[in-house]
């Protein structure tokens, strides 16, 4: 199975999935692209240096639908079979999520339904929830809201702050993608409505 990666920044959940590609946690799946919107991403960057093949579309000032084109482009002369977005802070227009239908997951730092949208470790420390965490869903039409693939829960501490929180919440993250790209590539799953259940071996 080939990924291709989109990223818009720091990239730590791409290196923590070519880190459990290289550490053999995930036989059979290949980075084929990153992809970055923004030419400054450290994560691009790290993606260069680690000798994948990157591409950059920049995003600023262009329409949804010709930015996306050329993406979906891209990944598809990478043969990708899998689209897993990481910090990509960009919509995607209905043409591309229909192109890659079940085939695009996003990482979100919430419990969703709980906190979607920017800064949802911020929210939920606001909000003062003890059990907060991050999902790995399908992307669909709406923000934050496909069905969900694997979610990991931690609790609030009393001495957490915002950041404190975030940090915790994304080591969480870095896992939860591994595990949701092992449970989408293993192919043994069916849909139940919104629910993706894993079939038995
Ligand atoms: C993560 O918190 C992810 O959940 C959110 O954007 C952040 C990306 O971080 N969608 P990184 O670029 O993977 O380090």
């Amino acid at each position: 199975m080939y990924l291709g990666i989109l990223l818009s920044g720091r990239g730590s959940n791409f290196l923590a999935i070519a880190e459990s590609i290289r550490a053999g946690r995930l036989p059979g799946v290949e980075i084929a692209v990153v992809i970055s919107n923004v030419a400054e991403a450290p994560g691009l960057a790290a993606a260069r240096e680690l000798g994948y093949p990157t591409a950059l579309y920049i995003s600023k000032s262009r329409k949804r639908a010709e930015h996306d084109a050329d993406v979906a482009a891209c990944l598809k002369a990478h043969r990708v079979d899998l689209v897993c977005l990481a910090g990509y802070m960009r919509l995607l227009s209905p043409e591309f999520i229909a192109a890659f239908r079940n085939r695009i997951l996003n990482i979100h730092p919430s419990l969703l339904p709980a906190f979607p949208g920017l800064e949802a470790q911020e929210q939920a420390f606001a909000y003062g929830v003890k059990i907060a965490g991050c999902t790995v869903h399908f992307v669909d039409e709406e923000l934050d809201h496909g069905a969900i693939v694997v979610q990991r829960a931690i609790s609030v501490l009393e001495e957490d702050d915002g950041p404190s929180l975030a940090r915790r919440i994304l080591a969480e993250e870095h896992i939860a993608y591994t595990e949701a790209i092992r449970r989408v590539a293993s192919g043994r799953y069916e849909m139940r409505g919104r629910r993706f259940v894993l079939r038995q071996p």
